[in-house]
């Protein structure tokens, strides 16, 4: 690889021995992908950041950075922790994992992240311009960047993320690149899509089909509705996560349309997302309702407290959401009505992140193909996938 004179003063240890050993783990990620040189990022985004995902043994990596002194260099941001940071014991989050998650968040901090826990930080403000190259690391989020922004960023590890935290580079190769940005998968889809939902089952059917490829889609209805982007943000989070997909393009809808010449080509219909939902329902009466995987918008706050006004449930139910959007939330009165249902409003964290398993729940309900396909293995839940309406 080709480093400037800055990222070869830094790898021999010019800014100490952490932002060297970041260096280091760029490198040998630009060789593995045999990237030429390393491309300077405007933000970055770093996962890892719950307890339940990183261990003690994140813990010991993240104190051996902040022994060494170093920071970021670029604008940082951290992905969900395991509980709300405020709230986590009115959620019932054990004590113990509670003591290991705030030591983690402080670590963090230490090193120069923002604790904005949250996987949507387009919606807090933090909105990278089409062309920016980042280094994002949340999956939902990266899809988002690349499709919904135009902007561009590989899916880093949590690791990869923060080590070009601290140096400010990232490796240049994959969807840094133009010619990489193509898609090799187009569907063609042939029914109604009206919901939310709707995107997310179609996500989570695509995703399955696409894997690592770039995806693109086709309405085969001419007077279909232009998607809005919570809708386009549940779909690309069910592709990244029942598959790979880290960017794919909407005719009409997102900024870039480019398809790859001899790209697969599938027709989608109703049935092969019904026969998806299907699929992914495997529990019957949820005991915990969980929306906002990825974290709910402001719009999607305000779309739940109107579904549950004067209604109260027999599960418990969180709305998952960054601390900004609740505060706008708590102004516009969403909380309350949430509350007043039974609800709670809950920042920081979801509930693929959050240690449910460890808190009673078995069963959990959700409207998010990529939550719907994580809460089996990663949660040991049933699912229930269906709209909110529905769940009600
Ligand atoms: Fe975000 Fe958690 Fe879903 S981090 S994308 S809400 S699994």
């Amino acid at each position: 690889m080709q480093l400037t004179k800055n990222e070869q003063a830094v790898l021999d240890g010019e800014r100490g021995e952490g932002a060297a050993k970041a260096m280091e783990i760029l490198v040998a990620v630009g060789k593995i992908y045999g990237a030429e040189k390393m491309v300077p990022v405007g933000s970055v985004q770093v996962a890892g950041v719950s307890y339940k995902t990183i261990g003690d043994a994140g813990i010991e990596f993240l104190e051996g950075y902040v022994k060494t002194g170093a920071k970021c260099s670029v604008p940082s941001y951290l992905n969900p922790a395991g509980m709300d940071l405020q709230a986590w014991k009115e959620m019932g989050v054990p004590a113990d994992f509670a003591k290991k998650q705030i030591e983690i968040v402080r670590l963090y901090e230490k090193l120069g992240v923002k604790s904005t826990c949250t996987c949507a930080p387009y919606q807090i403000g933090i909105v990278p311009k089409r062309g920016e190259h980042l280094a994002w690391s949340e999956s939902s989020a990266v899809c988002y960047a690349n499709s919904v922004l135009g902007a561009r960023t590989n899916r880093e590890s949590g690791m990869s993320a923060l080590a070009a935290a601290i140096c400010g580079v990232t490796p240049m190769f994959g969807l840094h690149l133009q010619e990489k940005r193509k898609a090799k998968v187009v569907f063609e889809v042939e029914c109604e899509l009206a919901s939310r939902y709707d995107y997310a089952v179609l996500g989570a059917h695509a995703g399955k089909i696409a894997g690592e490829r770039n995806a693109a889609f086709v309405r085969k209805n001419a007077g279909a509705k232009k998607p809005t982007n919570d809708m386009l943000k549940l779909l690309g989070a069910a592709m990244a996560a029942t598959g790979a997909v880290a960017l794919y393009n909407f005719k009409g809808a997102t900024p870039d349309f480019e398809v790859a010449e001899g790209a697969e080509r599938i027709t989608v219909e109703r049935k092969a997302l019904d026969d998806t939902v299907a699929r992914m329902n495997t529990g019957k009466e949820p005991e915990l309702i969980a929306i906002g995987c990825p974290h709910c918008s402001i719009d999607e706050v305000r779309e739940i407290a109107e579904t549950v006004k004067n209604r109260k449930g027999k599960a418990k139910l969180w709305v998952c959401t960054s601390r900004e959007v609740k505060k706008k939330a708590d102004a516009a009165g969403y909380t309350q009505a949430i509350e007043a249902a039974g609800g709670r409003v809950v920042c920081d964290t979801c509930m693929v992140v959050c240690p449910i398993e460890r808190m009673g729940f078995g069963t959990t309900g959700v409207d998010s193909g990529k939550a719907a396909s994580y809460l089996p293995g990663f949660c040991k839940q049933k699912v229930v996938f269906k709209r909110l309406e529905d769940m009600i």
